[in-house]
């Protein structure tokens, strides 16, 4: 298989799968990916979890069925964006490694899982939503990292940790890993 596409010819989509904490940097690295490929003329579409719990996935809640839904929409929708020659960036949560290596094996696009790793007192303390204050308050139930579960990839293909390294470093071996990988 091919690495570098062959000039004027369009190059096949891919899926770059964002997990971590909520507040490890999902977000902020996959718009500062997309924004480098666009520049570069590449075709980006960021699907963000938090985006879509406010339309595609209004009706679920944080329940291990709910969130299991909620990765299997982003990937079928992710999925119908990388058909169409797309690099499709999902920031998700995503807690669950068996399911998201199921969504990798069943990927008809490369996929590539990002790691967006912080620890949980760096998230905590970054808090940029304030959503960790409420959760330690109880306020907020079944939240990843506080009171409810978060399975770290074994092996991912990019490993980020956004405690240590500077959001345009993560970002650079992304694109690197991008170019690296068989389309
Ligand atoms: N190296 C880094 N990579 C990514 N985000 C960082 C980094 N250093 C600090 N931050 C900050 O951490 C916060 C991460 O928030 P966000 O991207 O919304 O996380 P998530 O989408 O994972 O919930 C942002 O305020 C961002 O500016
Ligand atoms: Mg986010």
């Amino acid at each position: 298989m091919q690495s570098q596409s062959e000039p004027g010819k369009p190059r096949r989509g891919m899926v770059l799968w964002f997990t971590g904490l909520s507040a490890s940097g999902k977000t902020t690295l996959s718009q500062a990916v997309a924004k480098a490929l666009r520049a570069r003329g590449e075709a980006a579409t960021v699907l963000d979890g938090d985006a879509m719990r406010q339309t595609l996935s209004r009706d679920l809640g944080f329940s291990r069925a709910d969130r299991e839904t909620n990765m299997r929409r982003l990937a079928a929708l992710a999925q119908e964006h990388a058909a169409q020659d797309e690099i499709v960036l999902v920031a998700i949560i995503s807690p669950f490694r068996e399911l998201r290596e199921q969504l990798r094996r069943e990927s008809q696009a490369s996929f590539l899982e990002i790691f967006v790793d912080a620890p949980l007192a760096t998230c905590e303390e970054r808090d940029p939503k304030g959503l960790y204050q409420r959760a330690r308050s109880g306020e907020l139930a079944r939240f990843t990292g506080v009171s409810d579960p978060y399975e770290p990839p074994t092996a991912p293909d990019v490993h980020c940790f956004t405690a240590e390294e500077r959001v345009d470093a993560s970002a650079a071996r992304i694109l690197k890993a991008i170019e690296n990988a068989a389309r």
